[in-house]
């Protein structure tokens, strides 16, 4: 195993370049199930959840070729399986997005249920309930969901979802277009992501109005083309760089993004005190003094994203002042606050909300990797702390963040990657 040594302290400045958003690769490498012709994608990031994904396009027979420009070719002509396996969805959960296509192109699909995740605590229920609904039969039976259609097609339905769900619009979506009639969904997600896999459905022939708003409909049709897709850029990466610079109080330009996807997380950093320019596709932050505290709620889209609360933790731990942050999607999101604290952090958690007061600064500690988000907070922690940080099991960080030391290291950051045997023990704590 793996871990980050960081030395904080100085402020980063630079350039980096955003990569394509994994969110929304991974629904559209795997939309290329309801083709048999060619889906190519480009701006595809190198992560390890985008590996597991064409590890799992493989698994059910998709040929799969990456060019020189790193476009990768994705033909689901001739499948062998349709069957997600436990070993691959317990590493990721986006491996239900198979579901829908699998089911809609074939009438028949299998997926592990997540490792430790029963329907009904962190559920897969409105995916399962919305594809019922258009005439799917499913059962969970020795901890797969398998579903299949007694008609040939998935039929139109009008589906209101009860909870607004990211993947769950995307599966839902992905059935709707091969399905016979119209299918409308109420309370979809807004995401960026589910615009661009509705985007990339259009280019392969599907009928799709409303992507982006809460009502989306469908059209659905006979047949899906092959198509040529790129990946938007990653606002989560763009985001986790901007918050870096900020606490630093450093200078850096974020090439390829879209600020537009953004906001909420530019007017907040803007509140903080940071001085952010953007263009169409760039955006540059100069942070001139210590950041003040700024409150945050999570919501979904256009709402403070989820998958930045952890980063935004961070920049209250070492901020002026007093702020809370309120976590609204996802129940014990907040595993990285002991993490914080063990670094010196001043966090009192209530239920859902944390209350961080600012301290002056962190000190250096060996800390864990939790999940995707959290590491990435433990990282900008490190970029700040007094000490030297030692972060274990960053095999998370890899599953979201593309070359994260390479790209700190580029902006003036003291990290390096070793290996276990070699990682140095840490023992200042404040
Ligand atoms: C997606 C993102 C993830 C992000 C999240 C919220 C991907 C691959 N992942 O996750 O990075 O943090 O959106 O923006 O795109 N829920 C149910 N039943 C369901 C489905 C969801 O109760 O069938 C609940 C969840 O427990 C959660 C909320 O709905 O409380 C939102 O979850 P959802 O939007 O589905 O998250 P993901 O799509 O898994």
């Amino acid at each position: 195993m793996e871990s980050l040594v960081i030395r904080g302290g100085q402020p980063l400045r630079g350039d980096v370049r955003i990569g394509g958003a994994k969110n929304a690769a991974l629904p559209v490498l795997i939309s290329a199930l309801l083709t048999d012709q060619d889906l190519l994608v480009a701006n595809v990031p190198h992560l390890r959840d985008i590996t597991t994904a064409l590890e799992l396009l493989g698994r059910l027979g998709a040929r799969i070729e990456v060019d020189e420009k790193s476009v990768i070719r994705v033909n689901a002509g001739k499948l062998i399986s349709r069957r997600a396996p436990y070993e691959l969805v317990k590493t990721m959960r986006a491996s239900i997005l198979v579901l829908g296509p699998l089911l809609a192109r074939f009438g028949q699909a299998e997926v592990s249920l997540p490792g430790g995740c029963a329907i009904g605590s962190r559920p897969v229920d409105l995916h399962i309930r919305a594809l019922e609904q258009m005439g799917a039969t499913i059962t969970v039976e020795e901890g797969y969901i398998k579903a299949s259609t007694s008609r040939h097609r998935l039929q139109g339905a009008k589906i209101v979802f009860d909870t607004v769900t990211v993947t769950g619009t995307e599966n839902l979506m992905m059935a709707a277009t091969l399905a016979e009639g119209a299918t409308v969904l109420e309370n979809a997600a807004r995401e960026p992501e589910v615009v661009d896999l509705a985007n990339c459905l259009a280019a392969m022939g599907a009928r799709i109005e409303g992507a982006g708003t809460d009502v989306i409909e469908i059209e659905g049709v006979a047949n899906l083309t092959g198509a040529a897709h790129r990946v938007i850029p990653d606002r989560i990466e763009a985001g986790t760089f901007m918050v870096a610079a900020a606490v630093t109080q450093g200078e850096m330009r974020l090439h390829d993004v879209n600020p537009g996807h953004l906001d909420a997380v530019i007017v907040r950093l803007r509140d903080a005190g940071a001085q952010i320019s953007v263009s169409q596709s760039e955006l540059s932050l100069k942070m001139p003094e210590r950041p003040d505290a700024v409150s945050i709620s999570t919501a979904p889209y256009p709402g403070f994203p989820t998958d930045m609360q952890a980063q935004f933790m961070l920049l209250n731990c070492v901020s002026e002042g007093t702020a809370s942050i309120t976590e609204h999607i996802f129940e014990n999101r907040f595993m990285h606050v002991h993490e914080l604290q063990r670094m010196g952090a001043d966090i009192t958690l209530h239920g859902n909300t944390a209350l961080v007061r600012g301290v002056d600064q962190l000190g250096g500690a060996q800390v864990m990797a939790t999940d995707l988000r959290a590491s990435a907070c433990l990282v900008l922690a490190g970029l700040v702390a007094r000490e030297q940080t030692v972060i274990g099991r960053i095999y998370h960080i890899d599953r979201g963040y593309d070359c994260i030391e390479e790209k700190l290291l580029q902006c003036g950051a003291d990290i390096r990657r070793v290996s276990d045997s070699r990682s140095p023990r840490v023992h200042a704590v404040q």
